[in-house]
């Protein structure tokens, strides 16, 4: 016998164990009932949709409705609209400005005044301009990180003599050192912490030699080394920067570079102040030359717009060989001193314990000067 929902209602009355079947017959399977009556949850679950009760289902109740098709569910949103507090049938501009005339008529009492915007951005001023140094600066900056420099920390106008001149190989004698040229300072004098280690390589290099060099052969003093002074060349930042990298093993080469302000005891004059701004590229990396030198200072002068170039022999006492560099100036007709280069001697990059065949060039030149 075929129902119109005979399939449904054969495994729902099975799944509920009203009826069983008997395979062992035969002439085929067949049912048999096992209760006397049955109720029809489903039917009375429809008949709570029909008297608008749905809600009174279980949510997997009318999941099973609904597979069946016999439920469909929408969703209905429903809004109420009401008066609001300031609701108006004539719609009044609110006031913007106060003004004389609402002061003195009193008016402004009345009136509805809109309420300050606070996170409204403010009319940009047609005066105030970035200073011309700033503005060469961030262009210098731009052409460090375009050939892949990176900035070194130069957060301390105070230095102590080590960095600025021990751990450069410049002789604790050098006039530089002298009252007249660097400003030293008085409180606090001393530089408390230094690398003692670093500090005795760096001690015997300059009193006895080594590393191939016959060093200066005088009596170098610590006490001269831990004098505090006001940094007269970010050179001495370069020697951290060049010092720290040497502490990492094995050696990866760098492309550091630094704008930042120096001191020096000097007479003024109208080009020259008691201090000024150097800006400083460093390149660590093995079997470096001084055409690598030349190299990249063509490169950095051509992106400041700079061609014409010269390079004459100069005289450091922390690089060997120098150069000055020189490049023509339209205006001036002539040819000018942009900056000073070279190669760090070994025996200032060999006590930080950079590997033999690693080589350092660097340039400085001035911002302003
Ligand atoms: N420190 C040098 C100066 O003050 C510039 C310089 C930097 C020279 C690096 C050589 C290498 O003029």
């Amino acid at each position: 016998m075929r129902l119109p929902s005979g399939k449904v209602g054969f495994s729902k009355a099975m799944s509920n164990k009203w009826i069983r079947v008997d395979k062992s017959a035969a002439d085929g399977p067949q049912v048999f009932r096992v209760v006397d009556s049955v109720e029809d949850v489903v039917q009375k679950r429809l008949q709570l949709v029909q008297a608008g009760q749905a809600e009174k289902l279980a949510e997997k109740e009318k999941s099973e409705l609904r597979k069946r098709k016999l439920l469909t569910e929408v969703t209905l949103k429903t809004y109420w609209v009401s008066k609001g507090s300031a609701f108006s049938t004539s719609v009044s501009k609110q006031e913007a400005e106060l003004s004389a005339e609402m002061i003195s008529s009193g008016s402004w009492r009345d009136r509805p005044f809109k309420p300050y915007n606070f996170s409204a951005r403010g009319v940009l001023l047609d005066c105030g301009h970035l200073h011309p140094l700033l503005k060469v600066r961030s262009q210098f900056r731009q052409i460090f990180l375009e050939m892949g420099f990176t900035e070194m920390p130069t957060d301390n106008f105070i230095e102590s003599s080590f960095w600025n001149f021990d751990a450069l190989f410049q002789p604790q004698q050098h006039p530089a050192r002298d009252q007249h040229d660097t400003f030293f300072l008085r409180d606090p004098a001393e530089a408390l912490q230094l690398p003692m280690d670093y500090v005795q390589r760096v001690k015997r290099t300059h009193s006895q030699g080594g590393y191939g060099s016959q060093g200066y052969k005088y009596t170098w003093k610590l006490d001269e080394a831990r004098k505090n002074l006001l940094r007269t060349h970010t050179t001495a930042a370069s020697a951290r920067a060049l010092y720290r990298l040497a502490q990492k093993k094995p050696f990866t080469p760098a492309k550091y570079f630094s704008i930042d302000r120096v001191f020096r005891n000097e007479t003024l004059d109208a080009t020259h102040l008691a201090e000024f701004h150097q800006i400083e590229g460093v390149v660590a990396d093995h079997g470096l030359t001084l055409g690598h030198l030349m190299g990249v200072l063509r490169e950095f002068f051509t992106k400041l717009g700079i061609t014409q170039l010269r390079f004459k022999p100069a005289y450091n006492p922390y690089t060997e060989p120098s150069m000055e560099v020189f490049s023509y100036h339209q205006g001036l007709k002539k040819w000018v001193e942009v900056g000073n280069s070279g190669v760090f001697r070994p025996e200032m990059l060999l006590p930080m314990g950079l590997p033999e065949n690693v080589s350092v060039i660097a340039w400085g030149l001035s911002l302003e000067r």
